[in-house]
């Protein structure tokens, strides 16, 4: 088990006051991992600092947004500053915009791009500065099932072309530093129940049509993605690199 242990590393996890974010910051502590919480939501960030720091896990929140630049390289000086190195990267920080592409305004598809893709680009690029330097790191992307197939099930445009986005720069940022100690991976799950989810799971008949294409018959626990995160962050998966592993109960075998 030692090569699932991140003890003495600092991992940042952006949008980790909620959902998969949430849960791989707890793996992570469990895991021995000093974890720093990089969101927009300030109290949710505070009560998932309470919640976990309770337990005598060394864990902090710093007020983020990946949609903008400056807010993103601050949160890294400080990380750096505070914590000296930083060994792991989630980025979990999510958002999308569900309506069909011919009602969809730039506005929206441009929010969606900057906090799914260029967020997590941005934030890979400063993990990225303190990494080289260390010569090792690991980066964990969580794209979607939605960033490996087309959708299908209702319009969410944005969203799906920034997860397969990132998707694609999983793969070519590991490429680039795989020869420097750097790895790139990703999760991408299937349906969860979270808060970014409610809206859909709420509408009528929706729950039950996911359940009819997902294999397995069930929506997936944060926890189980969080279990796959904490694999490609540690040591146990020290031989992958960019790959994107589905948490989907089949779903993109079918
Ligand atoms: N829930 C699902 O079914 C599902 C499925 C596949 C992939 N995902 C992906 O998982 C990731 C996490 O989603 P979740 O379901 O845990 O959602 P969530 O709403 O529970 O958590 C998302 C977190 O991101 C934070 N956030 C949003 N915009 C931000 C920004 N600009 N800067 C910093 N933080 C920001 C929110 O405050 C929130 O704490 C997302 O990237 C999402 O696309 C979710």
């Amino acid at each position: 088990m030692e090569q699932f242990s991140l003890t003495d590393r600092t991992a940042l996890v952006t949008g980790g006051a909620s959902g998969i974010g949430h849960a791989a910051a707890q793996r992570f502590l469990e895991a021995g991992a000093k974890v720093v919480i990089g969101d927009l939501n300030r109290d949710e960030s505070r009560k998932a600092v309470q919640s976990m720091g309770d337990k005598g896990f060394e864990l902090e929140s710093l007020e983020m947004d990946v949609s903008d630049e400056d807010s993103i390289i601050n949160v890294f000086n400080v990380v750096r500053k505070t914590h000296g190195s930083i060994d792991v990267l989630v980025n979990s920080a999510g958002t999308g915009a569900r309506m069909d592409a011919t009602e969809l305004p730039l506005k929206l598809w441009q929010k969606v791009m900057d906090v799914n893709l260029t967020g997590c680009f941005l934030c890979s690029r400063e993990a990225a500065g303190s990494m080289l330097e260390q010569g090792s790191g690991s980066i964990v992307n969580v794209a979607s099932i939605m960033g490996l197939v087309g959708g299908g099930i209702y319009p969410n445009p944005a969203y799906q072309t920034s997860k397969g986005g990132v998707v694609n720069l999983t793969r070519t940022l590991a490429l680039d530093w795989a020869k420097l100690g750097i790895r790139v991976n990703a999760v991408a799950p299937a349906f969860l129940r979270t808060p970014l989810t409610q809206g859909l799971l709420e509408e009528p008949g929706m729950e039950q049509k996911l359940l009819e294409r997902t294999p397995m018959g069930r929506l997936v626990e944060a926890s189980e993605v969080a279990d796959a995160i904490l694999f490609l962050a540690s040591d146990a998966s020290s031989m992958i690199t960019g790959h994107t592993l589905p948490v989907d109960g089949g779903w993109v075998a079918q």
